[in-house]
């Protein structure tokens, strides 16, 4: 596996790559590195020729300066988890080497996202999206990937990605994939390691109240199985539901009835303590 710091060395790469009509499978991270992630990588090893896997954490979508810097890291760690799960180039660069514009140049290219980057994480967290179409964006292009493999976890950052290629007439695939879950049924998130054992050990009460809750909507209205999910998350100790939204998957726009759409899924953000978590659930999906 090589590992690649400077972007000049990455295009090298990439360059010979496709002169050797190789297939390119991207796969973004910010690091701190864990079994969905390396889901992610075997599948890309198992679809393309070459498998770039790029760890950084990036400053542009942070709208909390806390949230940046105790955000998790672990190199060394990412390096041998990456090397295992078989793939070709792991690119860590520096800020300096993604922006040598700098950062605050880089944001003056606005993205259209769409409506799907307005609501949900795109209201908690202002500039979010711009942040992570910019970061996206440049790997694309850095990596000349002809597919890219991102987890169903964030479920609205893909359908905002999505919108980006089509807006930036970037031609790539975008592979979605299933979360991975812990044996307890907590979705696997780099931020869980800020759990104190106490967190932890609530944190899969999120994920077994969004399972109760698709037997519960079988008989209930959506506003009913709303209630339920928030007043059962909030009534745990240390936790406090941000946001769950209950959408059509396609627009990420609230449903009012189970009837507005074929496709529908919950989404959720929950504070345990201070470490904010994620996670969905689908409710229908009869396309
Ligand atoms: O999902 C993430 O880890 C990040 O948002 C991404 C896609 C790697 C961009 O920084």
């Amino acid at each position: 596996m090589e590992i690649i710091r400077k972007t000049d060395a990455l295009l090298a790469t990439v360059s010979s790559a496709r002169e050797r009509g190789l297939r390119i499978g991207l796969v973004p991270t910010m690091g701190a590195l864990h079994a969905g992630h390396l889901s992610l990588v075997e599948r890309s090893v198992a679809e393309n020729d070459m498998t770039i896997v790029s760890v950084f954490v990036n400053p542009t979508q942070f709208n909390n300066a806390t949230d940046l810097a105790t955000y998790p890291r672990d190199e060394e760690h990412d390096i041998k988890l990456l090397s295992g799960a078989g793939a070709t180039v792991v690119y860590m660069p520096s800020v300096e080497e993604v922006y040598p514009e700098g950062t605050a140049a880089a944001g003056s290219h606005v993205f259209d996202l769409g409506s799907a980057a307005e609501v949900m994480e795109g209201k908690m967290r202002p500039g979010h999206f711009q942040g992570v179409a910019q970061i996206v964006s440049r790997l694309f292009r850095l990596t000349q990937a002809d597919v890219a493999y991102f987890g169903e976890k964030d479920f609205q950052q893909i359908a905002v990605i999505r919108n980006m290629i089509k807006s930036e007439g970037i031609n790539i695939d975008i592979v979605a994939c299933p979360i991975r879950r812990a044996d307890d049924g907590l979705a696997l998130s780099s931020r869980n390691a800020l759990l104190s054992d106490d967190q932890r050990r609530r944190a899969p009460r999120i994920y077994e109240t969004l399972k109760e809750s698709v037997e519960y909507s079988k008989s209930h209205s959506v506003r009913e199985t709303h209630h339920y999910v928030v007043s059962k998350i909030n009534s745990v100790e240390e936790m406090e539901v941000e946001y769950f939204e209950i959408v059509d998957a396609r627009t990420l726009l609230p449903v009012e009835e189970w009837s507005e759409s074929p496709w529908i899924v919950g989404c959720i953000t929950v504070y345990n303590g201070k470490v904010r978590l994620i996670d969905n659930i689908l409710y229908r999906k009869e396309i």
